[in-house]
């Protein structure tokens, strides 16, 4: 698998800020998976985001773009990326088609503009101005807009928040189609929900700076309890115990429970994701 971006050492201070942002952080993105950056808010995600789109040129360390130096490339690097920024953007007055239009002239191949906005349930408000849109929908219309250039790699920062859930799963389900067409994603959030569902793998900023890259799998593993709990009914109340994971299969004591009552839940000690992100960053999600 290649390697799309290669990070090292990255700091960057904004020229207002007495202290750097980004405080010297490393990580690669690989081809075709779908890369999560989680954190608290002020953490510097975005910030990270907008360096990787160069949109902030003047950080320090390395950052290479399958290969290259990332200050060396000119705008055609912007032909293969799409970008969904945090808070969308787009001509109020102008009507939502009359956008993606315009934005789509920008490039020198468009994707299919009338496919996406169906997609996403738009296309039937395509002839209404975005000032009349509703937040989810201007949303879902920012997704469109990261689309408009078939691109290679995907930026996106928070780009469910403020979707119902049917619309949400909507665009993760786009997301997961363009990964399985051999796009990667790199995906800004602090819904555990679509880091779950969607990340190959994921690192936590926290202050500026990253915690090492681990797969949604193997933090569950690292930071779950190796037990299990059954659930089970005894003279009509629900009663619970608790057994090692290791040679669970020999356990006496278990498998009698198996045997013998009647079980109501099993459950292996797993972390959800919302605990880690508490563990990791130290931080309350809203
Ligand atoms: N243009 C700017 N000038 C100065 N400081 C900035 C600027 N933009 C962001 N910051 C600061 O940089 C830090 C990181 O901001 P950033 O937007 O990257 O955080 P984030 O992790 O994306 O947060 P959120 O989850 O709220 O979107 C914050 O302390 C913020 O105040
Ligand atoms: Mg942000």
């Amino acid at each position: 698998m290649g390697v799309v971006f290669n990070v090292e050492n990255l700091s960057f201070k904004y020229p207002s800020a007495k202290d750097d942002t980004i405080k010297g952080i490393t990580f690669d993105v690989l081809e075709g998976e779908i890369f999560g950056l989680l954190g608290p808010s002020g953490a510097g995600k975005s910030t990270i985001q907008k360096i990787l789109i160069k949109l902030l040129e003047d950080y320090r360390g390395s950052i290479k773009y399958f290969g290259k130096d990332l200050k060396s490339l000119d705008n055609s690097f912007y032909e293969e990326i799409g970008v969904g920024f945090e808070m969308p953007v787009h001509f109020s007055k102008l009507t939502a088609l009359e956008n993606m239009k315009f934005f789509s002239g920008f490039y020198k191949k468009a994707a299919d503009i009338q496919e996406l906005m169906e997609r996403v349930g738009l296309w039937e408000y395509r002839d209404l101005k975005v000032g009349e849109f509703s937040k989810g929908m201007k949303v879902r219309l920012n997704f469109v807009r990261a689309m408009l250039n078939n691109p290679r790699v995907l930026f996106l920062d928070e780009v469910t928040n403020g979707l119902d859930p049917k619309n949400a799963r909507i665009i993760k389900d786009m997301i997961a189609e363009f990964r399985a067409r051999g796009g990667t994603v790199f995906l800004t959030t602090h819904l555990m929900n679509d880091v779950e569902q969607l990340c190959d793998r994921i690192a936590f900023c926290v202050n500026g700076r990253l915690t090492e890259t681990s797969t949604p799998r193997d933090l569950k593993i690292k930071y779950g309890k190796r037990e299990v709990k059954v659930e089970y009914m005894v003279n009509g109340t629900t009663t619970s115990s608790t057994f090692p994971l290791d040679s669970i299969g020999f356990n006496d004591e278990f498998l009698q429970l198996l045997k013998t009552k009647e079980i109501e839940t099993i459950h292996s000690g797993e972390t959800s994701m919302e605990e880690i992100f508490i563990i990791v960053t130290g931080v309350e999600l809203k």
